[in-house]
């Protein structure tokens, strides 16, 4: 095989590890959109479902084990995907010194600089995210859990939110982290469809269409949660 071959191959068989680990991703900011949603019918639903989520696969598998495995799919989805990403962008550095590769257009330059800002972005945010959210390490008022008369454990994660996003500068972070967010899914999922070979004209401005609608559908439920807590509808 040419030496182009093996370039080209390579970087398509890194650039489908990206698209596979970015499902994953997709499928998690998705899901738990939908399941946030919850905080719209009120504390009690959502913190039930906060409990639900430590209590799936009970008892086959232990309190909390789906979680685990969960959070461990997540982190494993995480680094794959940044190691990818690494990879095509040094494949596409060492493309751009061979003459015979054709260059890339302004476009592609401008997609890829976002891509790659918004994820170290999206990472920073998710740090903070944790403490604030899962730890409570930098929240001011975490709830880590109550204790029931019957000595069974409620998550608090309406308050944490609630009072997390009372605090408008943290949601100013959210909102603005949700847009770097929405930006990276749309240019994500656009090219995960040209990494499954959908790349006719006829079928460029349905995948155009399909890429901001699901980017829209999260993100405007993402941007709606610090929303609803600042003007009152939640809380
Ligand atoms: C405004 C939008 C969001 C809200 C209100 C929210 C809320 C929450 C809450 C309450 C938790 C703790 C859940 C629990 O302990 O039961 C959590 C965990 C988490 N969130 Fe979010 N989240 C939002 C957006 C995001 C986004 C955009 C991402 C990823 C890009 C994300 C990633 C995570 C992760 C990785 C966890 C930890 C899951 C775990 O291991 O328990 N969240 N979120």
């Amino acid at each position: 095989m040419s030496k182009i071959g093996t370039l080209y191959g390579s970087s398509l068989g890194k650039k489908a590890i990206m698209a596979l680990s970015g499902v994953v991703l997709f499928g998690f900011v998705l899901s738990h959109m939908v399941g946030n949603l919850k905080m719209y019918l009120g504390a009690e639903s959502f913190n039930h479902y906060a409990d639900w989520l430590r209590e799936i696969g009970y008892p086959a598998l232990p309190h909390g084990g789906a979680l685990v495995i969960a959070r461990a799919v997540l982190i494993g989805a995480v680094l794959v995907h940044i190691w990818a990403a690494w990879q095509v962008t040094r494949l596409n550095r060492a493309a751009r010194g061979q003459r015979y590769v054709k260059p890339h257009t302004v476009q592609a330059d401008y997609a890829s600089r976002t891509m790659r800002w918004g994820g170290v972005i999206i990472l920073l945010f998710i740090v903070y995210h944790l403490l604030h959210l899962t730890w409570g390490t930098v929240h001011p008022d975490f709830i880590h859990h109550t204790t029931n008369p019957d000595g069974s454990i409620s998550t608090q994660a309406f308050h944490n939110v609630v009072t997390g996003f009372k605090v408008w500068w943290v949601s100013v972070f959210y909102i603005v982290a949700n847009i770097a967010l929405a930006l990276h899914l749309y240019h994500g999922l656009w090219s995960l469809f040209q990494t499954l070979g959908w790349n006719h004209p006829k079928l460029n401005p349905w995948r155009r269409r399909l890429a901001a609608g699901f980017a829209l559908v999260v993100t405007a439920g993402n941007i709606s949660f610090p929303i609803a807590v600042l003007t009152g509808i939640v809380g």
